[in-house]
């Protein structure tokens, strides 16, 4: 299976931060946000990658490339952890780049990726939100669509100030926690939400969706909606996602991804972490 890994987004929610540089490459703890994604992807057991990008996103092409005078100065300097971390980066996954012309929205994006992926199921994961649990958030998706064959969506219950900045379900239960979906409501206002249960941005694709986009109007924001697309397919699943969930465009969630990530570190850093923590709560009290 290959991926797709929109980042084409502007970014608009995390200005300044995001004015010259892509959202995607804002660190996590001690790594862009796009690498905890494309890791997701190669741990779920996906090699062939393709990043929708647009523009201002070179950076993300940069950071996945060899990087030879860096690898040089590393290795005259004897830094050798970090020349092993440098090659491992670039040698992660087939990486291939697609620029969508105009920003039309996800559905579009995901429409350029066409021709990369053929008519093959695929998996989308969006460059700007990062999973943390035991079996990658991906690799829990490929499992319900190999049991029931058709689109699968990963979903989390959300609390309620959240549900108007999602794509939302309404699902009737199959079994635990897998839903087969009804209808996908894009962003609906709380009143008219059918559930808490809200699109997280990762999605396992049967290939007659690039059909549907292509003979939907736009929808939400005047934007080709990928939810729309979805809607129009006739077999279609949603799971909820065990494990931890960080929109990164969002700058409270990424605080608290980076407080997560580094304490995920070893013993010496999360000490470090938490000592601090605890003399701001007692600062604040
Ligand atoms: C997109 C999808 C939405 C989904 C969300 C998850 O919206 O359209 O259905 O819930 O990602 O982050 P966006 O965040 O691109 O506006």
């Amino acid at each position: 299976m290959k991926a797709v890994i929109p980042a084409a987004g502007l970014g608009t929610r995390f200005l300044p931060a995001t004015k010259a540089q892509p959202k995607e490459m804002l660190p996590v703890f001690n790594k862009p946000t796009i690498q905890y994604v494309v890791e997701e992807a190669v741990n779920s057991g996906i090699d062939d990658i393709i990043i929708i990008t647009g523009k201002g996103k070179r950076p993300i092409e940069d950071h996945f490339d060899k990087s030879f005078e860096l690898e040089y100065n590393l290795k005259q300097k004897g830094k050798l952890d970090y020349l092993k971390e440098v090659q491992g980066i670039s040698n992660l996954a087939d990486i291939f780049y697609v620029r969508q012309k105009k920003q039309n929205g996800l559905g579009d994006a995901i429409s350029c990726a066409k021709k990369h992926i053929g008519d093959e199921p695929f998996a989308v994961l969006l460059g700007d939100t990062i999973t943390y649990s035991d079996t990658p958030c991906t690799k829990q998706l490929i499992d319900v669509y190999e049991k029931y064959g058709g689109s699968t969506i990963a979903i989390e219950e959300l609390p309620e100030r959240k549900i108007e900045r999602y794509g939302i379900v309404d699902g009737v239960t199959v079994e635990d926690n897998i839903y087969k979906v009804k209808n996908l409501v894009e962003k609906p206002k709380l009143e008219d939400a059918p559930s808490n249960l809200g699109i997280t941005g990762r999605y396992i694709l049967t290939p007659d969706i690039f059909d549907k986009l292509e003979s939907i109007e736009a929808g939400v924001g005047g934007e080709i909606q990928l939810t729309d697309a979805i809607n129009e397919q006739e077999n279609v699943y949603a799971t909820t996602f065990e494990g931890t969930i960080y929109d990164i465009g969002n700058t409270m969630e990424w605080l608290k991804s980076s407080i997560d990530m580094a304490l995920t570190q070893e013993d010496e850093v999360k000490e470090e972490v938490l000592d601090y923590l605890r003399q701001k709560v007692q600062e604040y009290q």
